[in-house]
């Protein structure tokens, strides 16, 4: 992966904490892209947070951090190892259960995260999961 400049999703928002619903809806709608696509392959990311989201130059989020991935061979697979960041992680994962509705559980964390970034409580739970 190139190095991107406008660096994480966590500090972005930070630095960016007025952004309008319409610029986060945006932003929400390429990260699913990026689980769709992902799933599409029956890789599951497994620590999807707003660390892990990178901004490429014109501001379009990149998922990185595949570090505890998986590869979903069916649909019972475990995970060998329950980590990630617990504020993100699905009831399923926390039990060790490898399934994609986890990734959309962090995924609703991001938004949350992203609607409300003036919350600075809300944001320091996000920032270290
Ligand atoms: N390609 C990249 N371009 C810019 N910043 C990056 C890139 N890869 C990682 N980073 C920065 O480094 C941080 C940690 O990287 P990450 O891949 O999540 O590793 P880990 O969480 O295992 O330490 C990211 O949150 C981001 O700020
Ligand atoms: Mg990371």
């Amino acid at each position: 992966m190139p190095f991107l400049r406008n660096g994480n999703l966590a500090d972005f928002i930070k630095n960016n904490p007025s952004l309008t619903k319409k610029e986060i809806a945006e932003l929400f709608k390429c990260i699913l892209n990026g689980i769709i696509d992902m799933h599409a392959y029956n890789i599951l990311h497994n620590d999807l947070k707003l660390d892990n989201i990178l901004l490429s130059n014109g501001l379009t989020p990149v998922i990185g951090d595949l570090g505890l991935s998986r590869k979903l061979i069916n649909q019972k697979s475990y995970l060998k190892d329950v980590g990630g960041a617990i504020l993100y992680s699905s009831p399923e994962s926390m039990f060790g259960k490898a399934v994609k509705e986890s990734d959309y559980f962090s995924a609703g964390m991001i938004l949350l995260a992203m609607c409300c970034s003036d919350d600075g409580d809300i944001m320091m739970k996000c920032k270290y999961g």
